[in-house]
């Protein structure tokens, strides 16, 4: 399909997980496949879009028509994202990035001498909210990952990070969210819930996309 909305338009996704060394061979880092975040960067080139993927560590094929640039850690990601953001109409942020990391990383494999070891984490950069809060910021869509109250948490983050939209994610069970095929979301505006129920990550993104496009058209015709 295309969109008349989206023909031409420069759209950001950051997708898959980070990871925080703790020393050259050992990381922290969470489930994210990068399925979701490659759908909608797929479904965005089918509708027309100028594509720019950021992608975490994933074992995934990159996209048709996308421009892709791989990171590994939340910072290598906030700096990817930011250099390239001016020249962005839509932002999408799908990546399940490391909220903290490790305030050293060692240089050699850590070994097992001690009973017992700490890691001192710090937090990271929230990509999300800087690239919202830039004086010219894109029109920006985030992604919430909650088990419960689904809706209630991830208004709050529209809210704070001062979002056009958000897609809640129900992460409780084992069928939809991370590292699965499947996902169901609603998708938060500040006047509306639209309820997508669970069905594959690639049927999701491109009904996503026909939302984005529609709000953001809306958004500029203001
Ligand atoms: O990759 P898959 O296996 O297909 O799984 C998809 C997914 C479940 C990871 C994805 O659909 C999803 O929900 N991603 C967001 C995960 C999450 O928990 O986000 P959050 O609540 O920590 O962050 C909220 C938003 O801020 C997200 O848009 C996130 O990309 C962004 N963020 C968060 C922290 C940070 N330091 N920088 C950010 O940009």
């Amino acid at each position: 399909f295309t969109s008349t909305a989206l023909t031409g338009r420069r759209i950001m996704l950051t997708a898959g997980p980070t990871w925080e060394a703790i020393d050259p061979v050992r990381g922290i880092t969470n489930h994210s496949s990068g399925m979701m975040g490659y759908a909608l960067a797929q479904a965005a080139a089918e509708a027309g879009a100028q594509v720019t993927l950021i992608s975490g560590p994933t074992s995934l094929t990159k996209p048709e028509r996308v421009t892709s640039v791989d990171v590994v850690s939340a910072c290598d990601m906030h700096n990817a994202v930011m250099e390239r953001i001016a020249e962005q109409d839509i932002f999408i942020g799908v990546a399940a990035v490391a909220d903290y990391r490790p305030v050293d990383s060692a240089d050699q494999k850590i070994k097992k001498n001690a009973d017992e070891m700490t890691i001192t984490m710090v937090k990271n950069p929230d990509i999300l909210a800087d690239v919202a809060n830039l004086e010219h910021a894109p029109f920006c869509v985030g992604f919430a990952a909650e088990t419960h109250d689904v809706v209630d948490y991830a208004r709050g983050k529209l809210e704070r990070k001062k979002l056009d939209l958000i897609a809640a994610n129900h992460v409780g069970g084992s069928e939809t969210g991370f590292g699965v095929p499947d996902n169901a979301i609603s998708l938060i505006s500040r006047d509306r819930v639209l309820d997508l129920p669970k069905q594959s990550k690639h049927a999701l993104a491109r009904r996503l996309i026909i939302e984005i496009a529609d709000s953001y058209q809306k958004k500029n015709e203001k």
